[in-house]
């Protein structure tokens, strides 16, 4: 039997408050404990034979109304991230692209994340995506509007092509911490993705429970509505 090819993993990474409540800590500290596990993953990703992109849900547009101290930690976090993994992504061959509107964030992060893409454009082993103040129904809407402006012809290839992502099929999107929905993410890429979800913690997240779950999502039957 011919196993499924994992190319593009995609992550709804959830639970990093919870996490932190459980050990009495502030919610701040389950996202910086987060961000330890999304380099561990990535690095994970970069070794897989046949993953090419993995794109983590990082910030979206609903984030905005967690307290104003959660959403400006979340900033700073990003920005020492975004900064701090220049070296892990050079090391490892690793490029770095963010999606969604980042026009609301400050000129120093945007700035940091312009710099970071450029130092990474030639690396060819993983792209790592940043989902950032992304919606999916929000990349849609936007990505009709550049046809229409565009005057091209309304079609499934026009609009896929104007998405914020450059890979548009995900063959694989998990979501921890146990909630099973979408939450606005990716929904036109996740069309024929197989879902996994598993009631771990984002920050308690490992490579090994990857490994088990992408060999579980090898042998699934994919058939994209044939027989
Ligand atoms: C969900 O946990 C987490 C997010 C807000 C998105 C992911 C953010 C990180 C992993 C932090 C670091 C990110 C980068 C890129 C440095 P939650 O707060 O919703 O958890 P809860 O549902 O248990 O409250």
């Amino acid at each position: 039997m011919n196993k499924n090819r994992l190319e593009h993993l995609a992550i709804i990474m959830d639970g990093n408050g919870r996490w932190a409540k459980q050990r009495s800590l502030k919610r701040t500290s389950g996202h910086e404990k987060g961000a330890e596990t999304i380099r561990d993953i990535t690095i994970y990703c970069a070794n897989h034979q046949t993953i090419q992109t993995l794109t983590l849900y990082a910030f979206s547009t609903e984030n905005w109304k967690r307290p104003k101290y959660e959403v400006a930690f979340l900033m700073k976090l990003l920005e020492r991230y975004v900064r701090g993994e220049l070296p892990t992504y050079q090391r490892e061959n690793i490029r770095f692209m963010a999606i969604g509107d980042i026009s609301k964030f400050s000129d120093s992060l945007r700035k940091s994340i312009a710099d970071t893409e450029e130092k990474t454009r030639t690396n060819t082993k993983l792209t790592q995506i940043l989902a950032l103040n992304y919606g999916g129904r929000n990349e849609v809407v936007r990505a009709v509007q550049k046809v229409i402006d565009a005057h091209q012809e309304i079609s499934e290839e026009s609009i896929g092509e104007a998405l914020d992502t450059p890979y548009e099929n995900i063959d694989l999107l998990i979501r921890t911490s146990g909630e099973q929905r979408l939450s606005n993410y990716l929904l036109w890429q996740s069309s024929y993705s197989e879902l996994a979800f598993t009631q771990t913690l984002w920050p308690d997240f490992s490579a090994m429970e990857l490994d088990t779950i992408i060999h579980d999502f090898e042998l699934r039957d994919r058939r994209y509505g044939g027989i």
